[in-house]
């Protein structure tokens, strides 16, 4: 049997000039689940989401929404989509309860029903402290919370996500996954975007990676995981000296390494043997080591493998 795709998009290609920031990205979201899509910045993930929620035309590709077709029935795809990452819904001048009642009365509720949405609304986002003080006396956690809450005002089945947690610190963090756990506990469809492999791990059904305009793998977080297959083995040491000395004598064993956290990352097929070789040549290069582990990859590694970066690298090379 074909499998209940809620999103289906096929051969999206999207250029502005000449730059083609998407070329030829396919992914399905199966009813009920959430696909994360993950990449670096510029990766190409607010555009994908702009097209599938019908704001942004694109080149070529087709894409079908509950079936709909986003071109010619535009319409019926927004009636069955909530969209956040768009702040200017949000009145900065109304009050937490205002700008979500306001919402429902254009999404023709009747006045007690908006109010009583409005109602259930604050309190699911733990919002109603702030609910009768003007938004724009909300801190940043609290504002995207609020924008969360209006862009779910008439109960959407399917839900876009654009980056929920970019600069939430992590109280508020933990927050917002509760609430798109709840979502996804209700039956909700979601395409969130994230730069954080930890977001898409912990809340992720599927994961799709894109660098470049270009899927580069997809999977559950366990099967993109089990595809760098191996053991990590991370040795931190006391100082720069220690590291660079370190990485001298272990050679190609070692996959990456952190110049702030004086840390060698190697990959290792057995626990028994191979940590004790590695430990082995640091004795003879008289090298310390200030502690070990031994992890399973995670889907950091994962992009490591990847994209040859870390997705810190990726951060700091953009900037
Ligand atoms: N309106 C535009 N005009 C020209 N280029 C654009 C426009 N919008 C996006 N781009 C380019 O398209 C590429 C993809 O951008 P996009 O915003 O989709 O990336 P992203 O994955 O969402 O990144 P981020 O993590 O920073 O939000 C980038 O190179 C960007 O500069
Ligand atoms: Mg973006």
């Amino acid at each position: 049997m074909n499998k209940d795709y809620v999103i289906e998009a096929t051969g999206l290609v999207k250029s502005y000039g000449d730059n083609r920031v998407l070329n030829g990205v396919d992914l399905q979201v199966e009813r009920g689940t959430m696909l994360a899509l993950l990449g670096p910045n510029g990766a190409g993930k607010t555009t994908t989401v702009r097209i599938l929620s019908t704001l942004l035309g694109f080149d070529a590709g087709t894409v079908k929404v509950e079936g709909h077709d986003i071109i010619r029935d535009a319409d019926k795809v927004r009636s069955v989509i909530g969209l956040t990452g768009q702040s200017a819904a949000v009145d900065e001048l109304l009050t937490g309860r205002e700008n979500l009642v306001m919402m429902g009365r254009l999404y023709r509720l009747t006045k007690a029903s908006a109010k009583a949405r409005a109602d259930e609304l604050l309190t699911d986002f733990d919002l109603q402290d702030a609910a009768d003080r003007p938004a724009k006396t909300y801190s940043g956690g609290m504002r995207r919370r609020l924008d969360l809450a209006v862009s779910l005002i008439a109960t959407p089945p399917v839900i876009f996500l654009d980056e929920p947690t970019t600069g939430l610190d992590p109280r508020s963090r933990l927050s917002m996954w509760a609430i798109i756990r709840k979502l996804m506990d209700g039956g909700t469809t979601i395409l969130l975007t994230t730069q954080y492999l930890e977001e898409a791990d912990q809340l992720a059904d599927q994961i799709v990676v894109i660098d470049g305009g270009k899927v580069i793998a997809k999977g559950t977080s366990a099967e993109l995981k089990s595809k760098v297959g191996k053991d990590r083995l991370e040795l931190v040491f006391k100082d720069a000296a220690a590291l660079k000395a370190a990485r001298k004598a272990l050679g190609k064993d070692v996959i990456s390494t952190d110049d702030k956290e004086y840390s060698a990352t190697l990959v290792i097929n057995d626990t028994n043997t191979d940590v004790k070789r590695v430990l082995d040549a640091l004795v003879s290069a008289k090298i310390s080591v200030q502690s070990m582990a031994v992890h399973k990859p995670t889907l950091d590694d994962v992009f490591l493998s990847l994209t040859g970066k870390t997705n810190n690298q990726v951060e700091q090379e953009e900037q």
